[in-house]
């Protein structure tokens, strides 16, 4: 047996008995000769002890002990003397003195310090991930994870979901990203392409018959990368067969509910019944279809109050069609004139021509726009937004969509600056009635809002030839504290609508054949209406552990330029492979 305990186990009851451990060495330090050193394994850390009289072999190898050697060691378990407890520890009580102690590995001097929770240069961590791994919080993350994938599995087993895996070498599947493609050596010419999520697959078994699907699904997305992105990364993917939007709804909520009551019961729901709001609503409101409902600050249209303003920049766009709106920054009237610049600079950034502000302070208005504003004006725009003396007001004036996302974007910036939001209440809500189509600019075609398979509002389907701007779907988003946590629609299971929706999406009789001729193929031998959601599990783990971003919270990340640092990921081909793939490289 290589131990009879792990280093987090040992209370004051075990004193008095022999045990065996085995771990790594996390510290050690000599006073007047006796050594304390720390051993650790997942589990926790242990204080060993051992002075030079007592077990002179074992002291010996103690003394020669470095930090990250792997030691088993066996000895007696005692009390610690009652001013020596450590009430930071767990095993805080006792101590284990040593007396045999075995060399089962060394170590290198490691080139991060795995005792110490320090943010050094992210790429060392990486390259290192095995050592960082084996630090309390990334442990504590991958343990925290675990029980979360733990709890979706058991929950949907109880729900009548079955756990079906779907292929990783398969056809394109759009998510809106690029796809990774795996060339074929047995088809010169011809790649698969890796899924950006099994949404055709689960939809398949849906006409399979399987009812009820679920699967802990890896995606993969070549996109640029974000905190919140990673070119792989996992979903509890999910579809069920006859249901409408809020069966769907109720079960993650029900999930969601109580998996937080049982993975995380520090965090606390902002709302239950989740709150839902409309795409349209959640904009409006938030400048965003992700908003973090944890604070106020709603934006606020003021565009009725300043119709006849004698102000240039509010009159021009609201003459060209646009709108007047602001936020109020509680108790930001004193802010400098540099933090000002601050949030003028932001705004240009998110796509402001500029940003106006009013600092309603006890000597009157100040700030960018109070020699422009009437005093009825500004009591106007006092009553709409609740603003009082000591808060700050900021205008933005432009197109609708420009307003919003500049004023949504500096909700969100002022949040971190004031501290508005707490970290441990989780605003979950359901954003609904999404845009079934998006106007793509740049390439002048209407793009899936969602994905091409999501279900149009049955009353829209007449405006697909009048006005696709305005058709509804049945999709919804689960977002949180400023996440989208979660994707999911009603889809569609007639293969006329289908072939109206690719029709609309630009694509060509020739092309819908051949990228998704097997969907219309199914949709012909008897598909059940159906549905599905596909919750994000990285960033729903880094919210739960606190987490600024997702790498944290997932074992072997790329790094934010997509390698994979540790084995050096992408790394060019051999000439050999290449020549079998069919494959020459022109650039490099
Ligand atoms: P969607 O593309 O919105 O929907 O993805 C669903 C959820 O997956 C998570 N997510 C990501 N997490 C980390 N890194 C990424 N690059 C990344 N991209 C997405 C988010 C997101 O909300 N098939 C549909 C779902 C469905 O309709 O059932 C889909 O994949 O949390
Ligand atoms: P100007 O008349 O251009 O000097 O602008 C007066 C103030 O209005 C400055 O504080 C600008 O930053 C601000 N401003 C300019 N354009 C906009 C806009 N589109 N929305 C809100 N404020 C603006």
């Amino acid at each position: 047996m290589y131990r009879t305990h792990t280093c987090g186990e040992l209370r004051a009851a075990h004193a008095g008995q022999t045990v065996t451990l085995a771990g790594w060495v996390h510290n050690v330090r000599t006073f007047g000769g006796v050594i304390f050193l720390v051993l650790r394994d997942r589990y926790g850390i242990t204080q060993i002890v051992s002075s030079p009289q007592a077990f002179p072999e074992a002291h010996k190898v103690m003394a020669e002990a470095k930090a990250e050697w792997v030691l088993q060691v066996t000895g007696p378990v005692k009390m610690r003397p009652s001013d020596q407890f450590n009430p930071k520890m767990a095993t805080g009580e006792i101590e284990v003195e040593a007396q045999t102690v075995v060399v089962l590995n060394q170590s290198k001097a490691t080139p991060i310090v795995v005792s110490r929770d320090e943010d050094e240069n992210e790429d060392i961590r990486l390259r290192y991930r095995y050592l960082d791994l084996r630090r309390e919080r990334m442990t504590r993350n991958m343990v925290l994870r675990h029980k979360v994938v733990k709890f979706m599995r058991d929950y949907m087993d109880e729900h009548g979901f079955i756990e079906v895996e779907t292929p990783i070498l398969f056809k394109a599947t759009p998510e809106g990203a690029r796809d990774y493609l795996v060339p074929s050596r047995i088809h010169p010419g011809h790649f698969y392409a890796l899924p950006q999520s099994p949404q055709q697959l689960k939809q398949l078994l849906m006409v399979a018959g399987m009812d009820r699907y679920f699967q802990i699904a890896r995606c993969f997305r070549d996109e640029d990368l974000r905190g919140d992105r990673q070119p792989e990364f996992t979903q509890l993917d999910l579809e069920m067969s006859f249901v409408q939007r809020d069966d769907v709804l109720a079960l993650v909520e029900d999930l969601y509910t109580k998996m937080l009551a049982a993975v995380a019961p520090h965090k606390r729901l902002l709302a239950s019944p989740w709150p839902k709001l409309s795409y349209r609503e959640a904009v409006e409101r938030y400048g965003t279809d992700k908003p973090d409902l944890r604070f106020g600050m709603e934006l606020v249209d003021v565009s009725e109050v300043f119709a006849g303003s004698g102000f240039k920049v509010f009159q021009s766009a609201l003459e060209a069609g646009g709108v007047v709106k602001c936020i109020v920054a509680p108790g930001c009237a004193g802010l400098s004139r540099k933090e000002v610049d601050a949030l003028t600079e932001s705004a240009k950034t998110l796509g402001a021509k500029g940003l106006a502000t009013l600092a309603l302070t006890a000597e009157g208005l100040k700030g960018t726009a109070a020699k422009f504003v009437s005093e009825a004006e500004a009591e106007a725009v006092k009553a709409k937004s609740g603003a009082r003396e000591g808060d700050l007001i900021l205008f933005a004036a432009d197109e609708r969509a420009v307003v919003n996302k500049v004023l949504g974007g500096l909700r969100v910036m002022l949040r971190d600056k004031l501290g508005l939001a707490e970290k441990d209440v989780m605003a979950f809500a359901w954003v609904v009635d999404f845009p079934m189509f998006a106007w793509n600019e740049e390439e002048q075609k209407w793009d899936a809002e969602h994905h091409p398979f999501t279900m149009p509002k049955m009353d829209d389907l007449p405006k697909f030839d009048t006005n696709p701007a305005e058709i509804l779907s049945d999709a919804y988003d689960m977002v949180c504290n400023g996440y989208e946590m979660a994707s999911g629609s009603i889809r569609i299971h007639r293969s006329d609508i289908q072939r109206k929706v690719f029709q609309l999406l630009g694509l060509s009789e020739d092309e819908i054949q051949h990228k998704f001729g097997h969907m219309l193929e199914a949709f012909e031998f008897g598909a059940p209406p159906h549905g599905g959601m596909a919750p994000g599990i990285d960033r729903l783990v880094m919210l739960l552990a606190d987490e600024p971003n997702i790498r944290e919270v997932i074992a072997f990340p790329k790094n934010q330029a997509g390698r994979d640092v540790m084995a050096d990921a992408p790394a060019p081909a051999t000439e050999k492979q290449l020549k079998e793939l069919h494959i020459k490289v022109v650039d490099r």
